[in-house]
């Protein structure tokens, strides 16, 4: 039984349709990435799973509760990570998390505490949990809001965006412990982003959403070897010329090769490492005078960026 069961789901605003038809299940215990530029719908599509706004049309079901029968069951199952997390500045760290865990609905002053303090040992925020969340930097406070999203143990997590704003580095921690809390805790999480590395690094599938609708699902590495293609061989000759992009372009294993604009020959090659030899071969008995030669392996971020916009495979 999936975790989140989506079908049809659909959003309006006026006459926009933010989102369309989208269907897709999460299993229990993945970190399920919604990737997509700003405006593909990722927001809307977790606000209505979260039952903060209602859908258009289309139905779904999260942790066992129908969306439209029983929002409250939902609302007590989800943790929810918004754009713009509301902390309480002039409460310290753990009078957050405390509060939020009593808005929750625990009265177990110890079992409170108990989470309390675990979720800051787990965020590295132990020794700072006397100090104003104001004077935290984004990342701490981005760690403080996500452990604000577990306090209740709740068995769905819904993250939005939770690397926004942050640098390479605070980025990298916040990926490091999703992945560590999703092992630890084996909640079930849907990921916001419209940055390829968070989904890349964190997600074990990954829906890419264009303008509201469902563009390809798949685990990075599948999406990666479906939409990018090729490996490319780039060679730079001082005498390229069509007879020599011909003469390689037989090579076994080469299945298409040109002069590219600034005069570099470029091949698409099946296996590149069995590849890459025997072209260079064959342009050298042909009278080539090769300068360098580079591979190039297909990229998620190349995957992305065609499914995107439509990018055609000599773009670069
Ligand atoms: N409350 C709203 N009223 C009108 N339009 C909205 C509202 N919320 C979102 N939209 C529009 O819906 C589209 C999808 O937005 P959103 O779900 O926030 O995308 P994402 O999170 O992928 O960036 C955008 O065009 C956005 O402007
Ligand atoms: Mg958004």
């Amino acid at each position: 039984m999936p975790v989140i069961s989506v079908s049809g789901l659909s959003k309006s605003f006026g006459g926009l349709d933010a989102v369309s038809g989208l269907s897709f299940d999460v299993e229990e215990g993945e970190i399920y990435g919604l990737l997509g530029p700003n405006g593909a719908g990722k927001t809307t599509t977790v606000r209505m799973l979260a039952c903060i706004i209602s859908p258009s049309g289309g139905t779904a079901a999260v942790a066992g509760h129908d969306i439209r029968a029983d929002p409250v069951a939902v609302r007590r199952s989800v943790g929810v990570l918004t754009e713009s997390p509301s902390l309480y500045e002039r409460l310290t760290a753990e009078e957050n998390l405390t509060f939020f865990a009593r808005a929750y609905g625990m009265t177990d002053d110890r079992k409170v505490s108990g989470r309390v303090k675990e979720l800051l040992q787990f965020f590295q925020l132990w020794d700072r949990r006397g100090e104003k969340s104001a004077v935290f930097s984004k990342g701490m406070k981005q760690k403080l809001a996500i452990a604000r999203a577990l306090v209740h143990d709740p068995p769905v997590i819904f993250l939005d965006e939770p690397t926004a704003g942050l640098d390479p580095e605070a980025s990298k921690l916040i990926r490091d412990l999703i992945t560590e809390m999703s092992q630890k805790e084996r909640h079930t999480i849907m990921l916001c982003t419209h940055r390829l590395e968070d989904a890349e690094k964190v997600c074990s599938r990954v829906m890419v959403v264009n303008m509201g609708r469902r563009v390809v699902v798949g685990s990075p590495d599948e999406i990666r070897s479906e939409v990018a293609g090729k490996a490319k061989l780039e060679v730079m000759v001082a005498n390229p010329s069509t007879a020599l992009v011909e003469a390689a372009a037989s090579v076994a294993g080469v299945s298409a090769g040109a002069i590219a604009e600034n005069g570099r020959l470029i091949f698409e090659l099946d296996d590149l490492n069995a590849a890459t030899p025997l072209v260079v071969r064959a342009l050298v008995e042909s009278g080539a005078r090769v300068l360098t030669v580079n591979t190039f392996l297909p990229s998620l971020e190349e995957a992305y960026l065609r499914l995107i916009k439509g990018d055609g495979w000599d773009s670069r």
